[in-house]
C-alpha cells in the first residue's frame, strides 16, 4: 500500500511537472485546470485527466466534451398501475465533487434526489453480440451514501425508437441497485422463437456490490460458448452459464402436465381408511368420565365442616351514628375465619377427583389399507406445445444505445468509463489503466482526509530487555525457592537417617534447581550488563525493578516460601 501511494504520488508529480513545463513553454495544458475538483488535501498532487483513445469498441465514454452531444436526457412519462411520472430527474457531465481521484475527469452525474431518471446514447450503429460475445463495463461512484436507488446500466435493444423509458425494450440491464438490501442485478431479455415473446431472466446468484463513496468497476463479459463471467473491480464474483444460471431458465420443459387431464372423481389417494367391519366393543362406555370424585378419600379430623371460611369482625362495632331506616341494616365487614387457621380447612368437605380407570373416550374403527387406493394422483404428460431448445444464449439481441433509467433518494451516483465491445483484453487494460489509477488516487485522497492514527508505537529495545529482565527475575526467585524446599526435605531426610529413594530424589531436584537458579544468576548478569548502557527508562513503559534490589528480594521471597514449605513437609513427614 505505502509502496503504491509512493509510486502514486511519483507518477502525479511527473504529471504536474510535465504540465508546469507546458504551461512555461507558453504551449498552453491540453486538460483545463477547472478547479472543480473537491478540494484534495494540500500535499496530494492527483493524476490528470487524459482522454484514451481505443479502437474495435461499439462504445466507449469517458465523459469529455463531446459527449454532452451525445447523451440525450428523457422527458418521457411513466406509467405506473396507479399513477403517472415523469422523467424529470436532471443530470450533469461534470467532475465528481467527493474525493475526486484524477484532476480534469468528467462523469455523468446524477443531480436530483427522489425523481425519476432516465438518460441515454446511442452507438454508432448496433452491436451484435452474436458475432464474438459481448463485454460490458463501467464505473459507479456514490458521492452520496446510497439509501435507496439504482446505479444500474441498461444496454437498449434495436431498433431503439422515441424517448427512453421503463417501457423500452432492453437487451441487458447490469449493475448495482440498493433499497434496504443491495445487491448486484444481472438480467437479460430472451426472444421465444415460437411466440417471439421478450422474457426476463435474473441471475439466481446472489452478489454484493461496494457501497463505499470509491469509484468501483462492474464488468460483464458473455463468451460465445454461454459462460458469464462478473466482476467487480477487477475482481471475479461469479462465473456460470447462461443456460443455468438464470430463473426462469431459457429453455422450456420437453414435457409439461397436461392441463386438461383432470383428477377422477372416484380416485382413492386416501392409502388407509378406517376399518369398515370394526365395532366397538359392547363394554366401551364413550360417556364414562376422565375424573371421578376419590371414594377412598375420608375427611380429614381436623376438617371444621360447621365452620364458615369467612366471619364478620368481631372488632369492628356499629357506628352510633347508623340509622338502620336509612343506612340499611348494618353488617360488620368479614374478615378470614381465625378459626380456619393451623387446620386442614373449614365449610363443606369435597371428595378429591382421580383419574376414572372406566374412561375411554371416543371409539375409533383401527385403519386398514385401502383396497382401492391408487396412489398419489398426477396429471398425464404431454409434450410442450411451446417447447423450443435455444443453445446459443450468447446470441442476445442486437444493441442500439446505452442508458440509465433510474429511481434514487439520493443525487451525486456518477458514472464513467463505459465499455461496450467484443474484447475481454481490451476491458482489463482499462481496468488497469483508468479505473484502478482513478480508485488508487481516491484511495489516498480518502486517507488523507480522514488518517487512520497510527498504530500504537512498539515499546523500545531497551523497555523490552528492562521487562525481560523483571520477568527473569521472578522466575529466578521460583526456581531459588524451590532449590531451597527440596534441599530442606533432603537435610530432614538426612537427619532422621533415612537412607531411602526419597532422600535420593530430593537430593537430584535440590541440585537440579541449584544449577537452574545459578544460569539465571549468570542471564541476569548479561541483561545488567546490556541495559548498563541504556537510556532512562522510557516514561509509562515502567514495568522495570530497580536492580540490586532484585536479587534480595528473590532470596526473601525464597526463604519465606521455604519456611512454609519447610513446616508442610515437618507436618507431612
Ligand atoms: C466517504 O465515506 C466514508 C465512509 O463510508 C466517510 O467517512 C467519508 O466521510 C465519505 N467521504 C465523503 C467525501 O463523503
Ligand atoms: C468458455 O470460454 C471461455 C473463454 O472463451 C473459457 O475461459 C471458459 O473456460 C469456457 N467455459 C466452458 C464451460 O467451456
Amino acid at each position: 500500500m505505502l509502496q503504491k501511494q509512493g509510486f502514486l504520488l511519483l507518477l502525479a508529480l511527473a504529471l504536474h511537472a510535465n504540465q508546469s513545463h507546458a504551461q512555461a513553454d507558453g504551449a498552453g495544458s491540453t486538460v483545463p485546470d477547472t478547479g472543480k475538483a473537491g478540494s484534495p488535501a494540500p500535499e496530494l498532487i492527483l493524476p490528470i485527466f487524459e482522454p484514451l483513445p481505443i479502437k474495435n469498441a461499439a462504445f466507449w465514454e469517458q465523459f469529455t466534451e463531446d459527449s454532452k452531444t451525445r447523451w440525450k436526457p428523457s422527458h418521457a412519462t411513466k406509467k405506473g398501475d396507479s399513477d403517472t411520472a415523469r422523467y424529470d430527474g436532471e443530470w450533469a457531465i461534470e467532475e465528481v465533487s467527493k474525493l475526486a481521484g484524477v484532476k480534469g475527469d468528467s462523469a455523468l452525474v446524477v443531480k436530483s434526489e427522489a425523481r425519476h431518471h432516465a438518460i441515454s446514447a446511442r452507438l454508432e450503429k448496433p452491436f451484435d453480440p452474436a458475432k464474438e460475445g459481448m463485454v460490458l463495463q463501467y464505473e459507479v461512484k456514490l458521492q452520496e451514501d446510497l439509501g435507496c436507488g439504482g446505479a444500474y446500466i441498461k444496454l437498449l435493444t434495436a431498433p431503439f425508437k422515441g424517448e427512453f423509458s421503463d417501457a423500452t425494450p432492453y437487451t441487458v440491464m447490469f449493475g448495482p441497485d440498493k433499497c434496504g438490501e443491495s445487491k448486484v442485478h444481472l438480467i437479460f431479455r430472451h426472444r421465444n422463437p415460437i411466440s417471439g415473446d421478450y422474457t426476463e431472466h435474473h441471475l439466481k446468484h446472489r452478489l454484493n456490490p461496494p457501497t463505499d463513496n470509491l469509484s468501483h468497476l462492474y464488468s460483464l463479459a458473455i463468451q460465445t460458448n454461454n459462460t458469464f463471467t462478473v466482476a467487480i473491480d477487477g475482481s471475479t464474483q461469479h462465473t456460470g452459464s447462461l443456460l443455468e444460471d438464470f430463473a426462469p431458465p431459457v429453455n422450456p420443459p420437453k414435457e409439461i402436465d397436461d392441463p386438461n387431464d383432470k383428477k377422477p372423481a372416484d380416485w382413492e389417494d386416501d392409502a388407509e381408511i378406517p376399518d369398515p367391519d370394526a365395532k366397538k366393543p359392547e363394554d366401551w362406555d364413550e360417556d364414562a368420565p376422565r375424573m371421578i370424585p376419590d371414594e377412598d378419600a375420608v375427611m380429614p379430623k381436623d376438617w371444621l365442616a360447621d365452620e364458615p371460611l369467612m366471619v364478620p369482625d368481631p372488632s369492628v362495632e356499629k357506628p352510633s351514628d347508623w340509622d338502620d331506616d336509612e343506612d340499611g341494616e348494618w353488617s360488620a365487614p368479614v374478615i378470614p375465619n381465625p378459626r380456619c387457621v393451623g387446620v386442614a380447612g373449614c365449610g363443606p368437605w369435597e371428595r378429591p377427583v382421580v383419574r376414572n380407570p372406566k374412561y375411554k373416550g371416543e371409539w375409533f374403527a383401527p385403519l386398514i389399507d385401502n383396497p382401492r387406493y391408487k396412489g398419489e394422483w398426477a396429471p398425464r404428460r404431454i409434450s410442450n406445445p411451446d417447447y423450443f431448445e435455444d443453445l446459443d444464449l450468447y446470441k442476445l439481441t442486437k444493441i442500439d444505445a446505452v442508458g440509465f433509467e433510474l429511481w434514487t433518494m439520493q443525487a451525486g451516483i456518477s458514472f464513467d468509463n463505459i465499455y461496450l465491445g467484443g474484447s475481454e483484453n481490451i476491458a482489463a487494460q482499462l481496468a488497469e489503466d483508468v479505473w484502478k489509477t482513478k480508485h488508487d488516487s481516491e484511495l489516498a485522497v480518502s486517507e488523507a482526509l480522514h488518517p487512520k492514527p497510527p498504530p500504537p508505537a512498539k515499546p523500545a529495545f531497551y523497555d523490552m530487555m528492562r521487562l525481560f529482565k523483571t520477568r527473569f527475575e521472578e522466575i529466578g526467585a521460583s526456581i531459588f525457592s524451590f532449590y531451597h524446599a527440596t534441599k530442606n526435605i533432603g537435610i530432614i531426610s538426612a537427619l532422621r537417617q533415612e537412607k531411602s529413594g526419597a532422600f535420593a530424589v530430593a537430593m537430584a531436584i535440590s541440585g537440579l534447581s541449584w544449577l537452574l537458579w545459578n544460569l539465571a544468576v549468570i542471564v541476569r548478569f548479561i541483561f545488567s550488563l546490556i541495559l548498563s548502557s541504556s537510556p532512562a527508562p522510557t516514561p509509562g513503559s515502567t514495568e522495570t525493578v530497580p536492580a540490586g534490589n532484585s536479587a534480595s528480594t528473590g532470596v526473601k521471597a525464597g526463604s519465606s516460601r521455604s519456611a512454609a514449605t519447610k513446616r508442610n513437609a515437618a507436618k507431612s513427614g
